[in-house]
Order: C-alpha cells, then sequence, then structure tokens
C-alpha cells in the first residue's frame, strides 16, 4: 500500500508497511508485518509532519512527501509524539531533506532527542500539555500522556479536521492490506487480535498511564484516532477507545491459556485431558500453548484475554522448565491482575516445578490459585487424570461466576 492517502482536507497518511521485520524491537514475532504510520498536516501557512517511520523506509517516506508536497513546498515542524526509533529512525534524513525544519516535542523529546539524534537548541520547539501551535486556519494541540509508551509519548490534535494523532496508543501489529481505515476491513477478524498483542507485548504494562491517558484523549473529542501503528479509526472510535479500557483495566473474557513444558510427554498429556476436560464442563474457549513451540508474545496474548491460566512445567534442575519460567518472568513483568491459576507437574527424584509455580502465583497482584494442583512422579496416573478432571470441573465454575 503506497502513501499518500487522504484522511480529511488537509490531512494525509505518508506511512510505509514493513512486511520484512522478522522481530518487533527483536522480540515480537511479525508474521503478518506492521505499519509505520506518519502523517501530514497542510495548514494555510505551515505544514507539519506527524512522527515519521523507521530508518530502514526512508526512501519510500521521503517519496511520498515528494509526491504530496510537490516541488519546492518544504515542511516546517516534525511532530514527535513518540521517539522510539519506529517513528523516529528517519528523523536525521527528514532533516538532511529539508533544512530549517523544526522538531516538535515536549520538555522528555527534547532531552531524549539530545541523546537519540543530537538534536537540540533552536532545531527544537518545545511544547507543553495543552499548548497549541497554530498552522494557519488550523493548529495542533498536544496533549502529554507520558509512559504510553515512553516518558516522552504524547498524542496531537489536528483541530482542523478532529484527527487525533495517538502514537503508539491504539496501535497493533500486521501491515495495512489496502485499507488505512477500520471501517475498510473486518475489525473482529483482521485488526483486534493484532492489536490485543501489541497492546499486551507492548503497551500493556503501563497499564496505570493508559487509564490517565483515555480521559484526556476522551476530552479532546476526537473525530478520527490516527494511530502509528494499523489501521486509523473513524467508524468504531467508542469501540476501540473502550478495549483500550477494558484492557487496561485487566478486564478479561471466560477462558482457559494452557501454556505448558513437556520433555517426554507426560506434562503434555495432562494438558491435552485438561483441554477437553474443561470443554465437557462447559468452558467455551481453550487456548492450548506447547511453551517449546508458542512464541510467548501470543501466551501473553492470550492470558491478557482470558481470567484463568493453567501452567503446566516439568521440574528441571529442581525448578521450573527453562521455558516455562522465561514465560512466567515475562508475566510478572507485564504486571497482570487477578488471574485464576491452575498448575500441573512432573518430577523425578525432587520436587521444585511445581512449587516454583506456585511462588509466582503468589507474587501476581490479586491472583488466586485454584485446587487441585496436580503433580505426577515421573508419568502422570489414572488418579492425576482424575485430579485434572477435578481441576477442569472447579475452573469451569469459578469462570461462570
Ligand atoms: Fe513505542
Ligand atoms: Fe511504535
Amino acid at each position: 500500500m503506497l502513501a499518500p492517502v487522504r484522511l480529511s482536507e488537509g490531512v494525509h497518511w505518508v506511512g510505509v508497511n514493513d512486511r520484512t521485520t522478522e522481530l518487533f524491537e527483536n522480540l515480537w514475532p511479525l508474521p503478518h508485518g506492521i505499519s509505520y504510520n506518519a502523517y501530514v498536516v497542510e495548514g494555510a501557512d505551515r505544514i507539519a509532519l506527524i512522527d515519521a517511520v523507521k530508518g530502514l523506509f526512508v526512501p519510500d517516506y521521503l517519496d511520498a512527501l515528494e509526491r504530496l508536497l510537490g516541488p519546492g513546498r518544504q515542511p516546517d515542524y516534525l511532530v514527535v509524539n513518540h521517539l522510539e526509533p519506529d517513528h523516529s529512525g528517519a528523523l536525521g534524513a527528514v532533516r538532511a531533506r529539508f533544512p530549517g525544519l523544526r522538531v516538535v516535542g515536549n520538555r522528555k523529546t527534547a532531552e531524549f532527542l539530545e541523546h537519540l539524534h543530537g538534536v537540540g537548541g533552536d532545531d527544537v520547539l518545545v511544547v507543553g500539555d495543552g499548548d497549541t501551535l497554530d498552522l494557519g486556519g488550523r493548529a495542533l494541540r498536544f496533549g502529554l500522556v507520558p509512559m504510553v509508551h515512553w516518558p516522552e509519548t504524547m498524542v496531537t490534535l489536528d483541530t482542523g479536521s478532529g484527527v487525533l494523532f495517538t502514537g503508539d496508543v491504539f496501535g497493533g501489529y500486521r501491515a495495512l492490506e489496502g485499507a488505512l481505515f477500520d471501517d475498510e476491513t473486518h475489525v473482529p477478524a483482521r485488526v483486534e487480535g493484532e492489536m490485543l498483542r501489541y497492546f499486551a507485548n507492548i503497551v500493556g504494562k503501563y497499564s496505570p498511564m493508559v487509564q490517565k491517558a483515555l480521559p484526556k484523549v476522551r476530552a479532546l473529542e476526537p473525530r478520527m484516532l490516527a494511530p502509528s501503528h494499523g489501521v486509523v479509526w473513524r467508524g468504531a472510535i467508542d469501540h476501540v477507545i473502550g478495549l483500550y479500557d477494558r484492557w487496561s483495566r485487566h478486564e478479561t473474557d471466560p477462558g482457559v491459556t494452557i501454556a505448558y513444558g513437556s520433555m517426554y510427554g507426560g506434562g503434555e498429556r495432562l494438558a491435552e485431558r485438561l483441554s477437553r476436560a474443561l470443554r465437557e464442563a462447559g468452558v467455551a474457549t481453550v487456548r492450548v500453548h506447547n511453551l517449546a513451540r508458542s512464541h510467548a508474545s501470543y501466551v501473553l496474548r492470550d492470558v491478557w484475554r482470558y481470567r484463568a491460566l493453567v501452567v503446566g512445567t516439568p521440574t528441571y534442575n529442581l525448578g521450573v522448565f527453562p521455558a516455562v519460567d522465561a514465560l512466567l518472568r515475562l508475566l510478572e513483568d507485564k504486571r497482570l491482575e487477578r488471574r485464576l491459576l491452575g498448575i500441573t507437574g512432573t518430577y523425578g527424584w525432587s520436587g521444585g516445578g511445581v512449587k516454583g509455580v506456585r511462588a509466582f502465583g503468589e507474587r501476581c497482584p490479586g491472583w488466586e490459585v485454584v485446587e487441585p494442583v496436580v503433580e505426577a512422579r515421573f508419568t502422570p496416573k489414572a488418579g492425576h487424570f482424575r485430579q485434572v478432571e477435578e481441576l477442569a470441573a472447579n475452573l469451569a465454575a469459578r469462570l461462570e461466576r
């Protein structure tokens, strides 16, 4: 999908699709790619660029600007809502192409700009929360939303069109498939899953700050939400704000994620029996992840969505199996709240795996262990499968409440 695309009178998308990068932040898989959305707002007197793109895409970005603005017309400002290099990587090239262009950001942006790009002094225009920047016939209004996703993060409203440029907020993985706007695609099938995965991976840890940001977003009464990744929201604005509100309040759906490690198949058999027992007990949604195969990015997404998590682990060197341990560390770091935790495990000559998972549950805020904890020596026997069925029934009962 090639830029530019018109959002409104004097407002265009000049972003790019990235279908090449394997891992976002060199961490999170991008099987469907991602877009870096950048925008241009043209006033009667001045032109502002809103964010830029990853450095890899400088030629496409400059080409889009050239086609939109035509020869001789130069942007006056580059508004940096968020300085992370997936948006500011092109900053140096943009400044080189358009001498005299000033970078617009808040005090934190200015501090980071100096260190990240060596840009400062008169080249930077510092704005504060609620400040406006006149472009002629329209103005930009800035709202600071720190820690969604970095301390310098802000949103920018174009008063002329009502488009609110939101940075990472309301963004998602998946390159744009010809559809720039939410009402041009099927949101539940093509947008929400990758948007939740992005939220859980990137933004979710800062949920308390999201809760502070949302009233600010609503107060600006946006007619469109234009994030820096994924679709532009113009049809389902209330819906997407509602999703963010729900996710950042740790509200969940009644389902179960089973995440297990298994070296020789015993733990896997417990997980298989459990998945069917949960269905038979009336649980509508069950997600199963073998942690040797599923990237934690997807498990985290499912745990963010569903109320219950069952962790299965062998005992490995007196502790939790490494792949399971990595997931638990990630979950703890993301500060998920109020989940139901089921535990299954195996051991040979000494315990330790199940004990480690239990300790994890006790450290997580508002988590509750659902009994019975199932632990088999070497390999599960009939009694362990009966315990798994009891665990399924107990989880189902808790999810109905
Ligand atoms: Fe970011
Ligand atoms: Fe980003």
